[in-house]
């Protein structure tokens, strides 16, 4: 996808102005308590620039998929807690979306953050004009729109796509960084450009590979969508995770990367387990012989060495998805050595999404570590795949 020119944030009038901000604040939640606030803080750099011009913040955002149902596991009181103490100053909540009166009432300098946009079922509709109605609502809360939620640009939704047709609108600091760094990505990338995948589903990365295979030198498949690969290599994968019906895609990627001469690196040892599970007995087994009552966990140490130094030699690297299943401490290496390797690149190193990114912390790396953390998982990758974001397309 070709990116509008976009507005920034300095070149509208924002000077005691009501401004609508849209912003992803889909963080990581366990018994409530948030694991990750690292799309909190990546939108705290706008948030600050508007009660600093002045304004009045009205905050909408999302947290996981509700489907228009108040779910209250799902409700985004906790979020604006962690918010305040973040920003250092208060934020009111608006348990209310449409007829919010905190949203009507605040002043210059003051936040105001709504409960979860997709309590709403209009918000995610597929039908126009009912998201419309919404975006409608929202609008009527402020003079201008900022659209700051990066990880929900590549949704066609209410208060991502249809608010921005309603309001002067401009792109906040972390919509217009992620853009950056995706055009670095695109446009004539330094050489030899590396992209690393992994993440369980080999599904959802089938787009992004087809795209980035005349595009790319080296591309790192693991994860568990590796065991694909291998399977269609018709290699023996155990109780391994497996997408059968996609075994012929797979065959034609790696024929087209052949013919392309496009280094495919795929796993040559893998740590094998009985079961899943953070107790099981760890193995490493070349990824000839994994055993029929096994299955592959983690990418094997000799893989994780060979990706590390194909890496390292990159100059632009682009990574998604976990090598293995890192939450268990014993299946965690591969993903480790790998993120390790990506804080060596001397050009430019990007961890693409909201579950790397949260890899990464979680194994002790600190963000300053690599060159970019995108805070879009999907987002990042739809743009990788060439698909049109509509919240970007928006903003033109
Ligand atoms: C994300 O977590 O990638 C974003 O917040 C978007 O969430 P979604 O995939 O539920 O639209």
């Amino acid at each position: 996808m070709s990116i509008p020119a976009l507005a920034t944030l300095e070149s509208i009038d924002l000077r005691g102005k009501r401004v609508l901000l849209r912003c992803d604040l889909n963080v990581p939640l366990k018994d409530g308590v948030i694991t990750d606030d690292g799309r909190i803080r990546a939108s705290l750099p706008t948030i600050k620039y508007l009660l600093a011009q002045g304004a009045a913040v009205v905050v909408t955002a999302h947290l996981g998929r509700p489907k228009g149902e108040r779910k209250p596991e799902l409700s985004l009181a906790p979020i604006s807690i962690r918010l305040a103490e973040l920003l250092g100053t208060e934020v009111a909540f608006s348990s209310e979306i449409v007829g919010s009166q905190s949203a009507k009432a605040i002043q210059g300098g003051q936040v105001v953050l709504l409960e979860n946009i997709r309590y709403e079922v209009a918000e995610t509709s597929k039908d126009e004009a009912e998201r419309l109605v919404l975006a409608k609502e929202l609008a009527s809360y402020a003079d201008v729109f900022i659209s700051d939620g990066f990880g929900a640009v590549h949704r066609k939704h209410a208060s991502v796509y249809d608010v921005a047709k309603l309001l002067p609108h401009a792109a906040g600091y972390l919509v217009a960084a992620e853009i950056e760094v995706l055009k670095k990505l695109t446009q004539a990338p330094e050489r030899p450009y590396g992209v690393v995948l992994g993440g369980a589903k080999v599904s959802d990365k089938i787009g992004v590979i087809s795209n980035l295979l005349d595009k790319v030198n080296v591309l790192a498949i693991g994860g568990g969508m590796l065991f694909t690969f291998l399977a269609a290599q018709g290699k023996e994968i155990g109780k391994s995770l497996v997408e059968t019906d996609l075994i012929p895609t797979v065959n034609e990627l790696l024929a087209r990367a052949e013919q392309l001469g496009v280094k495919i690196l795929l796993p040559t040892d893998i740590v094998v387990a009985k079961e899943f599970s953070a107790d099981s007995t760890p193995t490493i087994v070349s990824a000839d012989s994994i055993p029929a009552d096994q299955m592959g966990l983690d990418i094997g140490p000799d893989t994780a060495a060979s990706f590390a130094e194909a890496i390292s030699q990159c100059k632009t690297v682009f990574w998604n998805g976990p090598m293995g299943v890192f939450e268990f401490p014993n299946f965690a290496n591969g993903t480790k050595v790998v993120a390790k390797s990506l804080t060596t690149v001397s050009g430019i190193s990007v961890v693409g999404g909201g579950d790397s990114a949260a890899a990464v912390r979680k194994l002790g790396f600190k963000d300053e570590e690599f060159g970019y953390i995108s805070t879009g998982g999907g987002a990042s990758l739809e743009y990788l795949e060439g698909k049109e974001l509509p919240g970007i397309i928006a903003l033109a």
